[in-house]
């Protein structure tokens, strides 16, 4: 029986292993953390990532195949085949700061397995990295092999949260990048053979261990691209009158661009796409190349740009003070369908708001309190490490309060903020929430998900992104 074991039950290993467990009855998988709380609610009933569809893969094979243990020297020494998809934050102090990978956490899964190995491995890239980590851990591994043989391979994952389960059940590719040696090969063949139970094999991509591992980075960068390019256009749609979703869609029609992630938005987050650039743009500077950097680094300015954009414009709207006004905020993730925070533009657009002294009521169907009074107070890059290693909960401030219900929120507000574009959102009663907030009654949609025209017909000033403007914002600037 082949043995997989996972080091990191996280977004990524937790999922993929489920569904490599589910699919490979004949495979025996263990995922290990060093977080004792992360891996006991692995085993109960209420997992420690929401994501649809995984309780019912989970349900299906944990304690048959599949197991979450902190037992991780044992298991790593068991396995056949380690993936490695611990934490990769990004560098906030040294060399690189505020932009290279901090490696800490890899190189020590590195080392722990050089040292705990009694047989030989395939060890796994499973977590995004720069490009050369893999030659980098292959010098670890083997510098302190005892004669064992470890063969290195980069196997990304492209799922995004939200969507985990279809996206490992039926992924566009799956990615195995290896050296081009005969052990190397045979190590590529070994995790073909592991995906081959249920992905067709043309959807199975063999590269070398670089193209692997930028190729990562690479797709992520077009995908954040994309966002930045329509939410660029989002600006000049206000400022012109044309509406972005009729540009999207038009541009959209053309096979070559194609229809998908073209929603405007108040920014893009998630764990992946500014790290992963930060990553990029570093990897291009060291490598003298400095143009190239330059271009990728606009896409996290205009991210950071829509953010701010978005916040001028409820402050500006709003008589150009927010100051002691209720704002209630609703869906803190960074996107709907995840519980999931990480660099969530809710952050940024919080932290902006609370600096013009508004007083906030956040909901969100899938974030608890504990966690957005952490992110509130948290410093950028802090989110990327163990949770044991984060700072604790910090005490409650008087200027946001959390609640479980969107009605709850908006009562007696002053104005509404759409973060996430869950579901709920768009079929809430606004005629109710209108008659309980204080008028003139603001709806700010950063995900364009409200009837617009509805709205205006109930009495609210609608703001939305990169749409004709409402004739109450006309004459108010959009960017400080
Ligand atoms: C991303 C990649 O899609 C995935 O392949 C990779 O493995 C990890 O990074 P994820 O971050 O989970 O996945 O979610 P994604 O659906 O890509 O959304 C990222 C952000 O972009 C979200 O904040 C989302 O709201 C935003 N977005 C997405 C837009 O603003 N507009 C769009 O059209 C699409
Ligand atoms: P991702 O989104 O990439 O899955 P997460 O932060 O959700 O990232 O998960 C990474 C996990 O890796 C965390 O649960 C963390 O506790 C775990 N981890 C980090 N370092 C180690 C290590 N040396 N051994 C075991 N688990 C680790």
């Amino acid at each position: 029986m082949v043995k997989i074991c996972c080091i990191g039950a996280g977004y990524v290993g937790g999922p993929t292993m489920a569904v490599i467990a589910l699919k490979c009855p004949s495979i025996r998988v263990v995922v290990v953390d060093i977080s004792a709380p992360r891996i006991n609610a692995w085993n109960s009933d209420q997992l420690p990532i929401y994501e649809p569809g995984l309780e019912d893969v989970v349900k299906q094979c944990r304690g048959k195949n599949l197991f979450f243990s902190t037992d991780v020297e044992k298991h790593v020494r068991e396995a056949d085949i380690v993936f490695v998809s611990v934490n990769t934050p990004t560098k906030t102090q040294g060399l690189g700061a505020g932009k290279a990978a901090d490696l800490t956490y890899w190189e020590s899964a590195a080392r722990m397995i050089a040292d705990v190995s009694e047989s030989d491995k395939i060890v796994v890239e499973k977590s995004t990295v720069p490009v050369k980590t893999a030659e980098a851990i292959e010098k670890i591994l083997t510098h302190n092999s005892k004669g064992i043989n470890f063969q290195i391979l980069s196997n990304p994952e492209f799922l995004a949260e939200g969507t985990a389960i279809q996206d490992l059940f039926n992924p566009d590719r799956v990615l195995i990048g290896g050296r081009e040696t005969p052990g190397g090969q045979k190590a590529v063949q070994a995790l073909k053979d592991v995906y081959a139970h249920w992905v067709p094999e043309d959807r199975i991509l063999a590269t070398n261990l670089w193209s692997a591992e930028l190729s990562k980075l690479a797709a992520n960068a077009f995908l954040a691209q994309r966002i930045s390019s329509v939410n660029a256009i989002s600006a000049l749609c206000e400022a012109t009158g044309a509406n972005v979703t009729q540009v999207s869609h038009a541009i959209g029609k053309d096979t070559r661009i194609g229809p998908k992630f073209l929603n405007a938005s108040v920014g893009f987050g998630g764990s992946c796409f500014q790290k992963d650039i930060l990553n990029l743009v570093y990897i291009c500077e060291c490598n003298g190349l400095h143009e190239v950097a330059n271009y990728w680094k606009q896409v996290i300015k205009i991210n950071d740009y829509q953010k701010n954009r978005f916040v001028n414009r409820v402050v500006s709207s709003m008589f150009n003070t927010v100051s002691g006004k209720k704002i209630a905020i609703l869906g803190f993730a960074f996107k709907k369908d995840t519980g999931d925070t990480r660099e969530t533009p809710a952050i940024d657009v919080c932290k902006g708001l609370l600096g013009d002294k508004a007083q906030l009521t956040i909901y969100d169907p899938q974030v608890t309190e504990d966690q957005i009074r952490r992110d509130l107070a948290m410093r950028k890059f802090d989110w990327d490490h163990p949770t044991h290693l984060q700072p604790l909960s910090p005490t409650a401030t008087k200027e946001v309060s959390v609640c479980w219900d969107a009605y709850e929120a908006a009562k007696d507000a002053h104005a509404i903020c759409i973060l996430t574009e869950w579901d709920e959102f768009k079929s809430l009663d606004y005629q109710k929430i209108y008659n309980a907030m204080r008028k003139p009654a603001f709806v700010f949609d950063g995900r364009n998900i409200v009837d617009v025209e509805k709205l205006r017909e109930i009495g609210f000033i609608v703001y939305s992104i990169g749409k004709p403007l409402d004739p109450w914002l006309k004459d108010m600037p959009a960017v400080a």
